[in-house]
């Protein structure tokens, strides 16, 4: 038994990306392939298997530079995997995110027929996402990389992402991100609230018991083991317009502060409202070891210091009490900004594409990301508040409402527009090491 658990995952034979926090600040390419080719297909795989690092080793072979790969159903059906082996994924998976669109929120100017072309068509097939500290050391990744695939006939790049995470890691509306991670029993790696008791190791990684005490598994045993699903989704952010609500409905630039981490339920240094609910505290928001350190219940059962509705109490309700088991719906985030900052204090829109490639990882896709996203992003029922929706990144529509609680009355905001827009995304499943050489020696 170890101190963590009697689970001991398998770090040699699990990517590197899914479990280990990436290094700040830092750049990353999104690289979208097609395979036309079943065998030129298996031949990347046998490549890239040797640029993936494992999550036991604490640096990469390629000066700080981390690759993790990923592949859609119709990847893995281009690889020429068996029908049997498909039927055995998740279900949400085998149907690919944009036929999940009415269910995620993703209508209007978010659903697929607006989304980048190739994203939600059966053309993604491989996902390559390259971490590196600087935008030199990522070229000399690449650079190679790049001459190798296009060398090879039947493989196509059909779409890349540029994204960066600032010193900071703040993101485009401007609040710190990448605070709170969840602690996984048997990885080694410590979560970031010392309040949460680790979660089982088969929320996170397939071939594992989960919380529910199941173990979700993919045929044959060798593909599943160590895998996982991760989602990605570009996520258009219309800052000028976030600000200007903040403007129209506050007294002074102070009011709005307070209005902007009411909605985060964080303010913009990271500082939590649940630790310091009357001014933002930029040492507080900048300590690791204090910054995700709190719950809700025995405090602020009411949300008078983070509103039920804010954007990281409605994520992670903790142990507030809300309708369902908050453990059941916990993920890995992994949000990397994309496009030019806009400037402070700019209200107009510049029309420059900016935002958020949003990235989840995590083993059970149905009731963790579309659950968190449908139930608590979208919809407000489950804490009580009828169908408001996530303030921030809500699908709103112009009529969204936001309940502030205050005494002597409530504050409640009308009229909250979409400021967040899908321009596209895919579920993916992410293979062990061992499941990458499976996949690159098919026969068939
Ligand atoms: C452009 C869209 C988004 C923005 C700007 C955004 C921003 C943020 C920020 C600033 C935080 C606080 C930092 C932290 O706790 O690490 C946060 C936390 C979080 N977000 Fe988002 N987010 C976005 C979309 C999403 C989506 C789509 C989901 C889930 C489907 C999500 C789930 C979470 C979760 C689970 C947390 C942690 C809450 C906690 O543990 O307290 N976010 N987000």
């Amino acid at each position: 038994m170890t101190p963590e658990g009697n689970v001991r995952l398998e770090l040699d034979d699990i990517q590197s990306g899914v479990l280990r926090p990436r290094p700040t600040p830092y750049v990353a390419t999104y690289i979208v392939l097609r395979i036309d080719d079943r065998n030129a297909g298996r031949e990347l795989m046998r490549r890239v298997t040797q640029v993936v690092t494992s999550a036991a080793n604490p640096s990469s072979p390629m000066a700080d530079t981390w690759v993790s790969v990923a592949l859609t159903y119709h990847g893995l059906k281009a690889l020429g995997v068996p029908q049997n082996s498909l039927d055995s994924f998740a279900w949400e998976f085998q149907q690919g995110m944009a036929a999940r669109a009415k269910e995620l929120g993703d209508t209007g100017e978010s659903s697929p027929e607006n989304w980048e072309r190739p994203l939600g068509t059966r053309d993604v097939h491989l996902v390559l996402v390259a971490v590196s500290p600087n935008d030199q050391q990522l070229e000399d990744v690449l650079d190679p990389a790049r001459k190798a695939y296009r060398e090879m006939r039947g493989i196509e790049a059909i779409w890349r992402q540029d994204c960066h995470a600032l010193p900071t890691e703040t993101e485009p509306f401007g609040f710190r991100d990448g605070i709170s991670h969840p602690a996984i029993e048997g990885s080694g790696i410590a979560g970031t609230n010392p309040r949460e008791q680790p979660l089982k190791a088969g929320e996170f990684v397939l071939g594992y018991p989960d919380e529910l005490g199941g173990i979700q598994r993919i045929q044959p045993e060798e593909l599943g083991r160590n895998g996982t699903y991760a989602v990605f989704r570009k996520l258009h952010q219309r800052v000028a317009a976030f600000r200007q609500f903040l403007k129209a409905n506050s007294t002074d630039p102070a009011d709005e502060e307070l209005l902007a981490a009411k909605m985060m339920g964080r303010w913009r240094s990271g500082a939590p409202l649940a630790l310091c609910p009357f001014q933002d505290d930029a040492e507080l928001g900048a300590d690791k070891r204090r910054n995700n350190d709190f719950l809700y219940e025995e405090d602020d059962p009411a949300g008078f210091k983070t509103p039920g509705g804010s954007h990281i109490r409605r994520t992670n309700p903790r142990d507030g009490s809300v309708a369902g088991v908050v453990r059941l719906h916990r993920m890995i985030r992994r949000g990397t900004a994309y496009g030019p900052v806009l400037p402070g204090g700019v209200l107009e829109d510049d029309g420059a594409d900016r935002g958020l490639m949003f990235a989840f990882v995590g083993a059970h896709l149905g009731r963790q990301f579309e659950f968190v996203q449908s139930q608590w992003i979208n919809d407000g029922v489950f804490f009580g508040a009828g169908d408001a929706q996530d303030p921030i990144v809500g699908s709103n529509d112009g009529a969204g409402s936001f309940t502030v609680p205050r005494r002597p009355v409530r504050r409640r905001l009308q009229g909250l527009h979409r400021f967040v827009i899908t321009r596209g995304g895919e579920y993916c499943f992410m293979p062990g090491l061992r499941a990458m050489r499976w996949l690159a020696d098919l026969q068939t």
